[in-house]
């Protein structure tokens, strides 16, 4: 599908890099992930990079002008002119109001907000056994996907590893934070008509299915008002 700016939005750990690497790879948009570009910036040391440790290791978001400037710059670029997908951004109404004043200078507005949703209990179960793989990233479940091999990734063979924001007391912080800050951008986009909400809590390719369900209604609606 063309034209499709797309945002995922929903609790950590709710699925948002499943679905988005699924969706980057069916639908051949660029996929802009911030917890991504946040982690590759601290690895690389960059002044993004250290500015965004502290906030976070702590489960805290890191603040708006850095991540606003962060995505912004991304959006422009020509990759980006046939559509998207954001997943982690926006977390804030500021950040949602800096996203839509960014698409309209652009020309652009967003097609739809996805919302991913899980209850409290399920992220934390999620969280809990999360493996990322050290080089790029892939994740794993121990118990509802795991790897071939134990520590193992299957995609590139790096060490699997428990992200330093996995620790038990910092995805409290997180949880936090998403209903305090995060949150408030489900009535935001409902109030535009923009928010499409999608069960969690199902099985990966059950989520899958019933987004490109949504996606096809959507690309229907679109050409109806053709
Ligand atoms: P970020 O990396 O974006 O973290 P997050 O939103 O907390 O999301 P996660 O990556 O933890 O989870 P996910 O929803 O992608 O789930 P996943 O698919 O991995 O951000 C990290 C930090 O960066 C933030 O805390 C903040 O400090 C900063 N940051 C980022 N963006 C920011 C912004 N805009 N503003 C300010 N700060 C920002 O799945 C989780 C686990 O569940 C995996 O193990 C997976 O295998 C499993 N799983 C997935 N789907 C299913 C399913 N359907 N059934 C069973 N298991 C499943």
């Amino acid at each position: 599908m063309s034209g499709l700016n797309l945002v995922l939005l929903g609790p950590p750990g709710s699925g948002k890099g499943t679905q988005g690497e699924r969706l980057q790879e069916d639908l051949r948009l660029p996929y802009y992930a911030t917890g991504d570009i946040l982690r590759a910036a601290v690895r690389d040391e960059t002044e993004l990079g250290r500015t965004a440790k502290e906030y976070m290791d702590r489960g805290d978001l890191v603040p708006d002008d850095v991540i606003v400037g962060a995505i912004g710059e991304r959006l422009a670029l020509p990759e980006a002119a046939d559509g998207f997908i954001l997943d982690g951004f926006p977390r804030t109404v500021p950040q949602a109001e800096a996203l839509a004043a960014a698409l309209s200078a652009l020309g652009k507005g967003l097609t739809t907000v996805l919302l991913v949703d899980v209850d409290d209990g399920e992220v934390m179960k999620r969280l809990g056994g999360r493996r990322t793989c050290a080089e790029n990233g892939h994740v794993f479940h121990i118990e509802f996907n795991p790897p071939q091999q134990d520590g193992v990734c299957d995609v590139d063979g790096s060490t699997l590893i428990v992200r330093d924001d996995d620790k038990p007391d910092v995805i409290g912080r997180r949880l936090d934070q998403y209903h305090e800050k995060t949150e408030p951008l489900i009535a935001f986009y409902d109030h535009q008509s923009l928010l499409r909400r999608v069960d969690g809590s199902a099985a990966p390719e059950e989520v899958a299915t019933e987004i490109h369900r949504m996606l096809a209604t959507l690309k229907l609606e679109g050409d109806e008002a053709l």
